[in-house]
């Protein structure tokens, strides 16, 4: 599916369930590996990036079944079974871990790497290559970890040992950041702190408590202490509000759609979106709010809305980060004039999504500034046709074919695979709700 296209056929109608939470799934896997015994995965997310984790812990020595077979379509539900062998019962890998497209693998996985008696060399793709990852070096190091990188990007050799625990002031709220510094803060004796500008995700220290840890949270500081052992688990992978987030949009602005995506994630700090769209006039009504697994959930009721332009930034873009491709798209669609800023952290995810939203949406005739830390929108009735691309980015892919889906003729999208990474199933779900 390397160039999709898109055009306009009517209203989304129907009901959905919202993928597996991508971040979450990697977290499952990785924590239920460092467990002692055997924990239960249900609805894990069989995705290019989650599957990466999976086989890294394998190259690792944990054996790691489906239950259900795994050649079902991927989108449907699954269940796997983890046989952890302890914060100490990994084995070195016989070659380099390749961490595709995925940071949260590379640097999650580089804080329990840190405190290991072995060394690994971890690598990734051309995107993940140029992403930073001094964010997690300059921490671990100071942990007592020795790793090499290529002048701060992949690929990393990291050189695990004995680590000491530290209070960490991070420049960038990033749960990334801070999960590879708890992940590493277990394996001390003492207390971990780690201190953030701004909230991240919390999905590490919700399962990390579920697990038996002692980890506390005061506002913006995170602390744990090393422990023993880690209790298995047996745990249900919620549904992704990141991936719920297209057709959330795609749902307001298609004219006359009503569409219900069930089983979406709605923890606080993810669900920036939903309320910055609220904001703009959006009717996004939750129903049967609940707990699975101790993630907050509902089902999503959407109506086409007419969308209003307005200024977004600080802690709305910090529980939005990862849907700011999908909400330019929004603003695009809006009356008046919408600005984000605070967002300098989109330069560096798996494509630089400020340029890159800018870029495409001008092909379809939006007018659109760029600032250093965001993007000056003027919302627009009618949006042009246009021949996209992803850089090979998935949430760009997916925001473009939404946008495409509101233009009077057919839109293209180029490089488009990359949608694997997060959501495979993503145009059989955009099918079925627009027959
Ligand atoms: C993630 C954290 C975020 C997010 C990414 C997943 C995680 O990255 O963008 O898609 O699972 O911890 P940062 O930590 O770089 O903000």
């Amino acid at each position: 599916m390397n160039r999709l296209s898109i055009k306009y056929k009517g209203p989304l109608l129907g009901e959905i369930t919202a993928p597996p939470d991508k971040s979450i799934s990697h977290r499952a896997i990785m924590f239920s590996s460092l467990a002692e015994g055997q924990s239960i995965v249900r609805n894990f997310l069989q995705a290019e990036d989650p599957l990466r984790t999976l086989e890294a812990f394998r190259k690792m020595g944990i054996k790691i079944e489906y239950r259900t077979p795994n050649s079902e379509p991927r989108h449907t539900y699954n269940e796997i079974i983890i046989h952890g062998k302890g914060l100490y019962g990994l084995n070195a890998p016989k070659d380099t871990i390749d961490c595709g497209n995925s940071g949260t693998t590379m640097r999650l996985l580089s804080g329990i790497l840190s405190a290991q008696a072995f060394s690994t060399s971890l690598t990734g793709d051309a995107s993940l290559s140029s992403r930073p990852m001094k964010r997690v070096i300059n921490p671990l190091t100071e942990m007592g970890a020795v790793i090499e990188s290529a002048n701060g990007f992949p690929p990393l050799r990291i050189r695990g040992g004995k680590l000491t625990p530290i209070s960490y002031k991070s420049p960038v709220a990033s749960a990334q950041v801070k999960s590879a510094i708890i992940l590493a803060g277990l394996y001390c004796d003492g207390t971990t702190t780690v201190i953030e500008p701004g909230k991240s995700r919390d999905h590490t220290e919700r399962m990390l408590k579920a697990s038996g840890v002692d980890i506390s949270v005061k506002d913006l500081d995170v602390s744990v202490r090393g422990v023993a052992a880690l209790k298995p688990m047996e745990i249900t992978v919620p549904g992704d509000l990141s991936s719920a987030a297209f057709f959330i949009v795609a749902g307001l602005i298609v004219p006359g759609s009503e569409i219900v995506i069930r089983n979406t994630g709605i923890n606080p700090t993810r669900s920036g979106l939903i309320d910055v769209l609220n904001l703009m006039g959006a009717d996004i009504k939750p129903e049967n709010e609940r707990l699975v697994s101790g993630e907050p959930v509902a089902d999503l009721h959407v109506k086409h809305s007419r969308l209003k332009g307005m200024n977004i930034g600080g802690d709305l873009i910090l529980r939005a980060i990862d849907e700011f491709p999908i909400l330019c798209v929004a603003a695009a669609k809006a009356e008046g004039t919408t600005k984000i800023t605070g967002a300098g952290e989109l330069r560096v995810k798996e494509s630089d999504r400020i340029a890159s939203m800018a870029a495409e949406l001008r092909k379809m005739g939006v007018k659109i500034e760029e600032l250093e830390d965001g993007l000056i929108i003027e919302g627009q009735e009618d949006l042009s046709p246009a021949a996209a691309v992803s850089y090979g980015d998935h949430r760009i892919a997916m925001s473009m074919l939404i946008a495409g889906l509101t233009a009077k003729g057919e839109t293209t999208v180029d490089n488009t695979d990359c949608v694997n990474t997060s959501f495979p199933g993503f145009m059989e779900i955009l099918e079925s709700l627009n027959q």
